[in-house]
Formats: structure tokens, C-alpha cells, sequence
């Protein structure tokens, strides 16, 4: 009993030095604001808070502004795209007007419906989300040339608010939104941005394997643990106290890809609903949403960060996404869908070789955004 006692004081003793440490790295650091005191900072925060239960209440829309202005109208809807069809992936693209041509590269490359359908058995569909052009002079010719691009494709949707950075939010609402009326028998669901390289035979294989399992409750990509809000005026992420009054988001999945399964895009849209939208942030409001509904995010290791993944075999035999790609993407499909990459990474001393290659590419010291050292024994 005594020596119980003894150890619980300890241990507690331990909590308190713990929790005064990380306090006092963290008001070292309250100034700082680059990538690894950023990821200590988020560590700490994540160490402190364990529980989000308190944005619950406060976000809801009752409480905030009233928020009369998140039902805006379709100008595109291609509302037959899924139906009647058994879709594993509806795939949303976040784009914008004018960017056309990274609409045409993802149509001819990873976003290719038909190539998925024959080279790979799987019946994913791709779709186009924008809003309309933010500039008042061009945007009546802009938006006739989005008209004929999407006769021509039929894949874009379309509503009418401006497309700007600051309503990424309401972007978000027009894919959950899109998915609950015309696409909720898809199996699974993807956001992504239209500077990303996905590599969609592996996601595909991958998704294949978790359908069969039947996986629920599934959200996956980057994980941003705790991550704190940005306070700086100057930032593009700034966020007010009055937006955001807590010291660290729930924990979300990088806006640049994730993929929910099913049930997840449902509960997630029922979230939405009732929330604010004044957070502009897209992906952190996704987290909000999901954790009103108990959803928590998994982190793969090859959803890439803000960085270009190496140019390897290697690396193609297990990407999933890479970011920041516009002028390379047609290489990189070429390369990545090469069937060399497979007789060169299988085998025994494929892996061997591969787990060689991967070590020396991402286990290094200078930290670089793609993917984790893990990677490499994965
Ligand atoms: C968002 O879109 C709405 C509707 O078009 C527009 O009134 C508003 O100014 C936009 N907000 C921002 C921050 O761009
Ligand atoms: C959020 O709060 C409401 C009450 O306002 C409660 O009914 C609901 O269960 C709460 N949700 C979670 C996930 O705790």
C-alpha cells in the first residue's frame, strides 16, 4: 500500500516535470514559427490535449453567425455520373477557372476513368469542383469556356460562389454536398488539389483490398496532430480568436488528398450542416466536422506532404500521392505506370534492393516534406 503510494507520487511528480517541460519549450517558442518548432509545438499541444470535446458546442450554428449563405445554386451538376454504376472512388478535384490545363494533364494521366476501367478493373469516377471566376471583368468568357469544357467532358460541378482561397470552405460543402445527392454509392471518397500527382493504380489496389474487408469509419492521408491555429496577421492561414478561440485544431488530414469510405462523407456532410463556416480553412473545418462525429484520421505514409516525392521505381511501386506537380505530370505517368517498375521492385531481391534505395532517399537529416523515413520499411 505504502509503496504504491510511493509510486503514484512519483509518477505523478514525473507528469508535472513532463507537463512543465513541454510548457516551457512551448513559450520559448511562441515567437518562432518555422517547420520543426512547428512540429514540436504541435507534439506538445497534442501531449497537453487529449480530448476536443469542447468544440462541440461552440461552433455549432446557433451559436455563431448565422450562417443563412452555405446553400449556394449549381450551374454544373452532372448529376448521372454515378448512377446506376458500382463506383469504388468518386474522386473530387479542387480546382479553379483557369486552370484549364491542369484539368486537361489529370484528364489524360491519373484521372484517365477509362484507362482505371481496362488496365486495372475498377470503375472510379473523376470530378471537377470549382466556383465561379473571382475576377468581374473576365469572368462571363470564362465561365462560357467552362460551359464548353464541360460539354466536352461532362465533369465539372460547379456553384455560384466566388472561387477564392477564403471560400475553400464552402468548396468543401459543394463535394459533401454532391456526394449525398448524386454519389452516395460511391465506396469511397477523395478530395484532392489539381497540383497533385496520385498515383491511382495504387490507390485503387489498395481500396480493392479494404473493400473487401468492409473497412468503416475509414479516413485516411497526412495527419496534422494538434496542430496549432496560425496567429500572425501576415499569414495566409491566419485565424482569429473569434474564429478559433483553442490552442491546437483536432486532429485532420492535409487538404491536398485524403479518401474517406462511405459512411465517413455521410456523417461528415451531416456535421457540416450544422457548423459554422467561418473557418476558411477547408481541411481543418473537415476535421472539426469529423470529430463531432467521433471520426478520427489514419496516417499513411505514402500521402505525400508539400514536397515532390523522389524520382525512383522504388518509390512508384508504393506511392499513393505526391504534391506540386504541373509540368512533370505526364513524365511521371509514364514513368510510374512503366511495367518495368514492376519486374524491378518485386522479388526477393527487389525488396532488398527497394528497401536500399528508400533508406538512402528518405531517411535523411535535413528534413524535406515528401515522405517519412518509415516509408522506407513499409
Ligand atoms: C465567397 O463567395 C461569396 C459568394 O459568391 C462572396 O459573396 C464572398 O465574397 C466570397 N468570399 C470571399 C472571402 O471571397
Ligand atoms: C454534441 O452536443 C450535443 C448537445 O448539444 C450532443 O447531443 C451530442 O451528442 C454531442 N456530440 C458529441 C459527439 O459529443
Amino acid at each position: 500500500m505504502l509503496i504504491s503510494a510511493r509510486r503514484l507520487k512519483r509518477c505523478q511528480f514525473l507528469q508535472i516535470l513532463t507537463t512543465c517541460f513541454v510548457l516551457s519549450l512551448m513559450l520559448m517558442w511562441v515567437q518562432d514559427d518555422n517547420d520543426f518548432v512547428n512540429h514540436i509545438k504541435s507534439y506538445s499541444y497534442r501531449y497537453l490535449i487529449n480530448s476536443y470535446d469542447f468544440i462541440n458546442e461552440s461552433l455549432s450554428i446557433t451559436h455563431g453567425n448565422s450562417d443563412g449563405t452555405r446553400n449556394y445554386k449549381y450551374l454544373m451538376t452532372n448529376q448521372d455520373k454515378c448512377q446506376n454504376e458500382d463506383v469504388l472512388l468518386l474522386l473530387f478535384v479542387k480546382t479553379s477557372p483557369e486552370n484549364r490545363k491542369r484539368r486537361d494533364a489529370i484528364r489524360r494521366t491519373w484521372g484517365n476513368e477509362l484507362y482505371i476501367r481496362s488496365q486495372h478493373a475498377a470503375n472510379i469516377k473523376v470530378v471537377f469542383a470549382l466556383g465561379i471566376d473571382s475576377d468581374p471583368v473576365k469572368s462571363r468568357i470564362v465561365q462560357r469556356e467552362l460551359v464548353a469544357e464541360n460539354t466536352r467532358y461532362n465533369d465539372l460541378i460547379q456553384q455560384d460562389f466566388l472561387d477564392t482561397f477564403h471560400n475553400l470552405t464552402l468548396k468543401l460543402l459543394l463535394q459533401f454536398g454532391w456526394v449525398n445527392s448524386y454519389c452516395s454509392n460511391a465506396k469511397f471518397v477523395m478530395s484532392a488539389d489539381d497540383d497533385i500527382f496520385i498515383h491511382t493504380p495504387n490507390l485503387v489496389s489498395y481500396l480493392k483490398m479494404l473493400d473487401l474487408i468492409g473497412v468503416q469509419d475509414f479516413w485516411i492521408g497526412r495527419v496534422h496532430r494538434g496542430s496549432p491555429p496560425i496567429r500572425h496577421k501576415k499569414s495566409k492561414y491566419y485565424v482569429s480568436y473569434e474564429m478559433y478561440p483553442w490552442a491546437s485544431y483536432p486532429d485532420y488530414t492535409a487538404g491536398a488528398a485524403y479518401v474517406v469510405s462511405r459512411d465517413v462523407a455521410a456523417k461528415v456532410y451531416e456535421a457540416s450542416q450544422t457548423l459554422s463556416t467561418n473557418l476558411y480553412i477547408d481541411d481543418v473545418f473537415m476535421g472539426i466536422c469529423a470529430n463531432k462525429v467521433g471520426v478520427v484520421p489514419q496516417y499513411h505514409v505514402f500521402f505525400s506532404g508539400e514536397g515532390k516525392a523522389p524520382y525512383h521505381p522504388c518509390i512508384y511501386s508504393k506511392m499513393i500521392t505526391s504534391h506540386g506537380h504541373l509540368d512533370d505530370i505526364d513524365y511521371l505517368w509514364r514513368q510510374a505506370t512503366d511495367p518495368k517498375v514492376y519486374s524491378l521492385t518485386s522479388g526477393f531481391l527487389g525488396d532488398m534492393y527497394c528497401k536500399f534505395v528508400k533508406i538512402m532517399l528518405l531517411c535523411r537529416i535535413h528534413y524535406v516534406e515528401t515522405y517519412p523515413c518509415s516509408a522506407a520499411w513499409s
